[in-house]
């Protein structure tokens, strides 16, 4: 059975990940590339009905705990109608987060749920991506460009600095944990100097 490539982009809010996973995603079907271009939380229709959950309403709305079940539900359902078809069938899948982000948001950055967080993917879900791309954002700047999109999915922005300076440092300690298959990028240069940085890397890895 031929497998594909699976391609994540991780970052805090408002680093740009999204604007570099779509530039990817035309740059390598412009090679011809069979490419899904996908997110988290969502890319399915169950999982994008748990999004509105997840990402609306008050911060205070779900505990942790409560939002790691939530997540890697939608992640399941993901997994199994969207990446895994489109893998199996040889494509490229890039997906705008993907199970990192449950490690640095529920694990390291509100309560220490790292070893559940952890168990809990190992039961569930049990594939890692091939490659991540982790757009590295200086926090203020981020949380700024985040909140003045006015998205209305503000929850997690709505934490505020501290949450998303401990988001930030969380990512660059999983990066260094994992640097096999973790590709940091400085997310504060300009846009289309980060999508060559991308796209190299990319071409690379595909040959
Ligand atoms: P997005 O803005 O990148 O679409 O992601 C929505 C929010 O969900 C973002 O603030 C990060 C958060 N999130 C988690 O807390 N845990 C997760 O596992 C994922 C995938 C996202």
């Amino acid at each position: 059975m031929p497998t594909g490539l699976f391609l994540t982009f991780e970052g805090i809010d408002g680093s740009g990940k999204s604007t570099q996973a779509r530039r990817l995603a035309e740059g390598l079907r412009a090679l011809g590339h069979d490419v899904v271009l996908t997110r988290e939380p969502g890319g399915s229709d169950g999982a994008e009905e748990i999004r509105t959950l997840l990402v609306s309403g008050d911060p205070s709305r779900w505990s942790p705990e409560t939002e790691i079940l939530l997540f890697t539900a939608a992640r399941r359902d993901h997994l199994e109608k969207v990446i895994e078809p489109a893998l199996n069938d040889g494509k490229i899948v890039i997906s705008d987060r993907f199970a990192d982000s449950t490690r640095v948001y529920q694990g390291a950055a509100r309560g220490d749920l790292v070893t559940k967080v952890d168990a809990l993917h190992d039961l569930m879900i049990g594939r890692e991506p091939d490659m991540t791309f982790l757009i590295d954002m200086d926090p203020s700047a981020a949380l700024a460009r985040g909140l003045a999109r006015n998205s209305g999915e503000d929850r997690f922005e709505d934490f505020g600095l501290d949450f998303q300076e401990r988001l930030h440092a969380g990512f660059l300690m999983l990066a260094e944990a994992h640097p096999d298959r973790f590709h940091v990028i400085d997310g504060d240069q300009d846009e289309t100097t980060i999508a060559d940085q991308v796209a190299a890397l990319a071409a690379a890895r595909i040959g």
